[in-house]
């Protein structure tokens, strides 16, 4: 394959752009690749980038594309309001259709506030627990991720993990103060510390996906909804990623626990930058203009991102079996991948939950936190992800990432795919052999 394009636009970009790219993990720099691909367009469960590769792509966008890339239910629904204008900063229709499609499916939303993007939803979720409580401190865990405002950007998963470091650089003292962490999965801690200190709130992902996918207990969600009902500590699901993947109803339909506040992002907006949080009435009406917990924005429930949102989830809301089939094939996957790594003689344990799966390279059962997580052998990933790369499919560019699945990838994009792990596979145990 020639990536000629994509590397003279790279060169281009690191003039221009901080690392070249403008979101970290973009840069495949934990891979050790010359260059990220730049991306020309998408069709169904494939991407083509600037040299017109054909490539399989598990990232479909870090998780909006549930239906592959240029849906045409969303196509045409979005085809159909473009060219009436882009934005107004004055309310439209479609911000109400979606908000009405939310609170209807999301179990635990009463009431819910469109944003631009997930750290704004999670962002603000903090600002109004703390408004709530009337308590300043938070409780997050380490190796989710929450997107990127201060206060979530401690012992953070993600494209920080990636490269290497888990806090960023320019937070103050006092709001790292503030943002308590503790390990995944272990409730006794959370109970004594919330035993013991005022905390607004607990964030949390429901099922963890910026550390490698985590496939979390039942009674660990269960235990902190307990917990925080005992101490007045509210309980906020980042759902981001999980809400309408796992389950229409996002986690807490799929796991039958209702959190007080939820934030999601990615799916609402069909692939158009969008966010939201919501939750319980009483807590949602201290936020402006009701109350006095402010948060706006300039393009907040744009229309586009909008309908392509109201398309996307009425589109499985009206296909439900798409959840079943999605996990099957992911099931598939997983099944053979783990064929191949004990083949190869490759260390490997592979974490799913419905259409998310994470490949670690490490010599352990179950990897259930960040401290398992680190373990893995980001070397053999490397070489995983290559191989992939160099033979036309797109997973991740990080171990610390999820594989994600859309409609669209059928079972000969799923055989392709297969027969490619089979290549890093074996490279891997040829490797591992010397
Ligand atoms: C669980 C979770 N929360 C929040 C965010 C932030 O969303 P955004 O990138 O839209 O700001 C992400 C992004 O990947 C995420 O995975």
């Amino acid at each position: 394959m020639v990536f000629k394009n994509s590397i003279d636009l790279y060169k281009k970009a690191l003039n221009l752009i901080p690392g070249g790219v403008n979101s970290p993990v973009r840069a495949f720099k934990s891979v050790n690749r010359e260059a990220p691909i730049f991306v020309k367009k998408g069709q169904g469960a494939r991407i083509y980038d600037e040299d017109d590769n054909e490539y399989i792509d598990y990232i479909c966008s870090w998780g909006p594309l549930i239906l592959g890339h240029n849906h045409p239910k969303v196509i045409e629904e979005v085809k159909k309001i473009i060219e009436n204008g882009s934005s107004y900063g004055l309310p439209t229709k479609y911000e109400v259709d979606l908000a009405e499609l939310i609170v209807e499916i999301v179990p635990s939303i009463e009431k819910v506030r469109l944003t631009t993007s997930g750290t704004e939803a999670t962002m603000s979720a903090v600002r109004l627990a703390r408004a709530y409580t009337g308590r300043n401190k938070i409780l997050k865990f380490e190796g989710c991720y929450h997107g990127h405002s201060d206060a979530l950007l401690v012992k953070s998963g993600s494209g920080l993990l990636t490269d290497g470091y888990q806090d960023s650089n320019g937070i103050t003292d006092g709001v790292l103060k503030d943002t308590l962490t503790l390990g995944f999965g272990d409730l006794e801690k959370v109970e004594n510390l919330l035993r013991n200190e005022e905390v607004a709130c607990v964030i949390v992902e429901p099922i963890p996906a910026n550390m490698g996918l985590i496939e979390t207990h039942k009674e660990f969600l269960q235990g902190l909804r307990r917990i925080t009902e005992e101490t007045k500590t509210v309980l906020i699901f980042d759902e981001v990623i999980s809400g309408f993947r796992l389950a229409l109803g996002g986690a807490q339909e799929f796991f039958g626990i209702t959190p007080d506040l939820t934030t999601l992002g990615k799916i609402i907006g069909g692939g158009y930058p969008v966010g939201a949080f919501g939750g319980k009435r009483e807590i949602m009406d201290l936020v402006a203009p009701v109350g006095r917990v402010y948060h706006a924005g300039t393009l907040s429930g744009n229309p586009i991102a909008s309908k392509a949102g109201f398309a996307t989830i009425s589109y499985l809301k009206e296909n439900p079996s798409i959840y079943k089939e999605l996990a099957e094939n992911t099931n598939y996957l997983v099944d053979n991948v783990e064929k191949l790594a004990e083949k190869y003689g490759v260390d490997v344990c592979v974490n799913s939950m419905g259409s998310l799966f994470t490949i670690f390279f490490v010599d352990l059962e179950k990897v259930e936190n960040l401290e398992d997580s680190l373990k893995a052998n980001t070397e053999n990933f490397s070489i995983y992800f290559n191989t992939m790369l160099d033979n036309g499919i797109v997973v991740p560019p990080s171990q610390f990432e999820a594989h994600f699945l859309s409609i669209a990838h059928t079972k000969k994009e799923l055989d392709r795919t297969l027969e490619v792990m089979e290549m890093a596979f074996k490279k891997i145990g040829e490797k591992n052999a010397k």
